[in-house]
């Protein structure tokens, strides 16, 4: 594996694509200094030119020369929760370029832990602009297999390091504002955040743009429908289309396809992107979601799944 991560590293530094595993998702990186790389990632992703990417460090010291202003609490959260499934986004410094921003004044900074990621980072010693390692819009990859299915060719080495541990992307905090906001909830939660930062905001209508904030992401393909548990049943009754159900319930015998989910939060989260990209091949007119709990603990799942079910 060190070799394999070794050569990734010399693929980055030539200007290549090179797909990782992280504790998230699998990310798609490129060298954040350098414009043609990048651009030919977001060409991969076919990404709006103006969303920013995220930016990977090997250590919060390196992270932090990417942005001019560094408050207090962003130094206490990356203390607390760094290398780990936070991303940062501050006041950008001169190395954060335009074409890693989207133009904004902001970066998006991030210390990953997944030991790969780590001795990546370590090998390349530089930045690594990285969004999840999937089509635009589309379900992000949580293995290796994920990313080679959908990036194939376009991607010039895929490093293996097994499922990602929590599944879902990272929790997002905005402390480049005189409050720090949530833009996208993840594994580390707001109760979390809180402990360290004060009160957190709900996002204003003003903030920056970020992916999270499109009502259509991490989507299937298959038009994908949340139902309360108590509808589930009469719902299913009721549909004449093939359905693919997944639920915290039994299997139906109307159905043909039902994967079952754990009533673990963050068991449900590391499972959650492979189980809809099984259901979006299981051949099937609409996929049901059972709708789970609306308590605290499972928010980041909530938002993930309310954004597979947003509007076409
Ligand atoms: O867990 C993760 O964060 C994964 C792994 C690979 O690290 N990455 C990831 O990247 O989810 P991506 O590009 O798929 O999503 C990044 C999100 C986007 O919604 C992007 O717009 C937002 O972060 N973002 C990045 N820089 C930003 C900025 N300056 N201001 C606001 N949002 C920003
Ligand atoms: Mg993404």
């Amino acid at each position: 594996m060190k070799s394999e991560v070794r050569r990734a590293a010399q693929i980055l530094r030539a200007g290549g694509l090179v797909a990782f595993p992280t504790e998230t998702v699998y990310g798609l990186g490129a060298d954040a200094a350098n414009q043609e790389a990048v651009s030919r990632l977001y060409a991969v992703k076919r990404r709006p030119l103006d969303h920013p990417v995220i930016v990977h460090f090997e250590n919060s010291a390196q992270a932090f020369t990417w942005a001019r202003e560094i408050p207090a609490e962003a130094r206490n959260l990356g203390e607390r929760f760094w290398p780990g499934p936070l991303t940062l986004i501050l006041k950008r410094s001169a190395h954060a370029r335009d074409f890693i921003t989207g133009g904004q004044d902001t970066v998006g900074l991030r210390v990953p832990s997944h030991p790969v990621a780590q001795q990546l980072l370590e090998d390349f010693q530089g930045a690594i602009a990285a969004p999840s390692a999937n089509r635009f819009g589309l379900v992000s990859p949580t293995t290796a297999a994920h990313v080679r299915q959908d990036l194939a060719k376009d991607v010039d080495l895929v490093l293996e390091g097994g499922p990602s541990e929590v599944g879902i992307e990272s929790t997002i905090i905005d402390l480049s504002g005189p409050r720090p906001a949530l833009l996208r909830p993840g594994h580390i939660s707001r109760t979390q955040l809180e402990g360290i930062v004060g009160r957190i905001d709900e996002p204003a209508a003003g903030s920056p743009r970020h992916s999270g904030g499109m009502e259509r992401h991490y989507a299937p393909r298959t038009p994908t429908r949340m139902v309360a548990s108590y509808a589930l049943d009469k719902t299913i009754g009721e549909l004449k289309a093939q359905v693919a159900v997944l639920a915290f319930s039994r299997p139906d015998e109307r159905v043909d396809y039902w994967l079952r989910m754990p009533r673990d939060p963050q068991a449900y989260a590391q499972r959650l992107y492979a189980a809809l990209r099984e259901l979006d091949t299981a051949g099937c007119e609409l996929i049901l979601v059972e709708a789970p709990p609306e308590t605290p603990e499972w928010a980041a799942v909530r938002d993930r799944l309310s954004r597979a079910c947003g509007p076409a």
